[in-house]
């Protein structure tokens, strides 16, 4: 006899890095607690990146992270890309302080970490607990994590201008940031908040989709390329620290609203923002990307030409080859590669390197010097280029502001 049962099957999201999704948010009594011991202990500001870091370490986005690194980590997180317990960790999550801010931190001592308020007041963050105190080679981290040492490039320029010792140790969060409260409070998902999502949606195959720009038409054509082969599409603009002459956050996440109201289906898409800061370590960082995606219940990932790239310090598809030295089970969220897109008029379509057979000349491609003097002089950017909506909102904000923005990214 046929069994005529309806079978019901459930599916459940990818696992965290490293099996567990970290939680370092304080509540309740211990966090009363934390707080009234916080005020007795001495103080470390945090920078820009420290502060996007550690909201990424409390809400489990850098699981299986606990807290900033230490020497065996950071160490083997440089040379080999893992962490000391072999897991796959591209870039270093550390706290650097200057030689007299750390001369009187041991060892064995907490620390309260804060951010300092334009009023002057000071807001305490969460507690460090000082495991090691160490010193480290910048160049080498240079070299290794960026490969180069030239200042020009932001991530190592800002690598350099960090102090010179790092604490490393766990830490437990009393209080996020004031920008969790203030900046896209109501796009900012943790790692729980989209894994929640996701299964309200049942959603199992979930594609993330990093960016530091507006949208323009190849970002729109490799998402719904790839939203084809899976259930569900997360649009993940990051709002940490860029350099400045990149598109300011609140105009990248505007663009976003825009186009997903005209052009995306909403039962397929979730717009959340991703607190994290650039590094611009190209490749490194589409490894650490991922991860990260990884613990937000993902399980694709897109990685496009020149990934977090700047300037030319990386080839157009390094971020595509350096998942090569990794086992897919070790990274176990699925990259998705894409080459260059653009849009063809002899095709008639945004199109791929890959799949257009026609000479450039037919291609669509304006570098960030064009996109930037024709915004500034009034003119709309070609609707095969960027959609109107697009284009009006950054009109908008380069006319009214001194910022320069670049759509570096479909530049040939
Ligand atoms: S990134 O620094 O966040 O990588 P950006 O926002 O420009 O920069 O790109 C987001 C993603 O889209 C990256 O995976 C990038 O490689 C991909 N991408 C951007 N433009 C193109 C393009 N013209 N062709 C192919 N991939 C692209």
């Amino acid at each position: 006899m046929l069994d005529t049962t309806p079978r019901t099957r459930t599916y459940s999201l990818i696992q965290p890095h490293g099996g567990t999704l970290i939680n370092r948010v304080l509540v309740g009594d211990e966090r009363a607690a934390a707080l009234d011991r916080a005020h007795t202990l001495a103080q470390v500001a945090l920078s820009e990146l420290n502060l996007a870091d550690l909201e990424m370490i409390a809400n489990g986005g850098f699981s299986p992270l606990t807290g900033f690194m230490g020497r065996a980590d950071y160490e083997s997180v440089v040379r080999d890309m893992r962490l000391a317990n072999g897991l796959p960790w591209s870039v270093p999550v550390t706290l650097a302080l200057d030689t007299t801010a750390a001369a009187s931190i041991h060892e064995g001592d907490s620390v309260a970490l804060v951010e300092h308020r334009a009023d002057g007041e000071t807001h305490v963050l969460a507690i460090l607990e000082v495991q090691e105190k160490y010193s480290y080679d910048r160049e080498w981290e240079a070299q290794n994590v960026y490969r180069t040492t030239d200042t020009a490039h932001p991530g190592v320029a800002r690598l350099y201008r960090q102090g010179e010792v790092l604490i490393g140790g766990s830490v437990s969060l009393i209080d996020w940031p004031d920008r969790v409260r203030h900046e896209f409070a109501e796009l900012r998902y943790t790692p729980a908040q989209t894994r929640a999502l996701f299964t309200e949606r049942g959603w199992r195959r979930i594609v993330a989709f990093q960016t530091r720009n507006p949208i323009h038409r190849a970002h729109e054509y490799i998402q719904k390329t790839a939203l084809e082969v899976v259930d569900g599409l997360l649009l993940h603009p990051l709002v940490g620290e860029t350099k400045s002459d990149d598109i300011p956050a609140d105009v990248r996440v505007e663009s976003y609203k825009a186009i997903i109201e005209a052009y995306y289906p909403s039962s397929r898409v979730i717009l959340s923002v991703f607190p994290s800061a650039m590094r611009y370590a190209g490749p490194r960082e589409a490894i650490f990307h991922a991860l990260a995606r990884k613990n937000y219940g993902c399980s694709h990932f897109i990685v496009g030409r020149d990934h977090a790239g700047v300037g030319k310090y990386y080839g157009s598809f390094d971020a595509h080859h350096i998942f090569d030295e990794f086992t897919p089970d070790e990274i176990g969220i699925t990259p998705l590669f894409f080459d260059h897109t653009f849009y063809c008029r002899a095709c008639g379509s945004v199109v791929s390197a890959k799949t257009c057979p026609h000479p450039t000349s037919e291609h669509i491609v304006l570098s960030g010097t064009q996109v930037r003097q024709m915004l500034s002089r009034g003119e709309t950017l070609p609707a095969e280029f960027t959609r109107p909506e697009v284009s009006r909102i950054l009109m908008r904000s380069v006319q009214n502001s001194d910022a320069q923005p670049i759509l570096e990214r479909q530049s040939s």
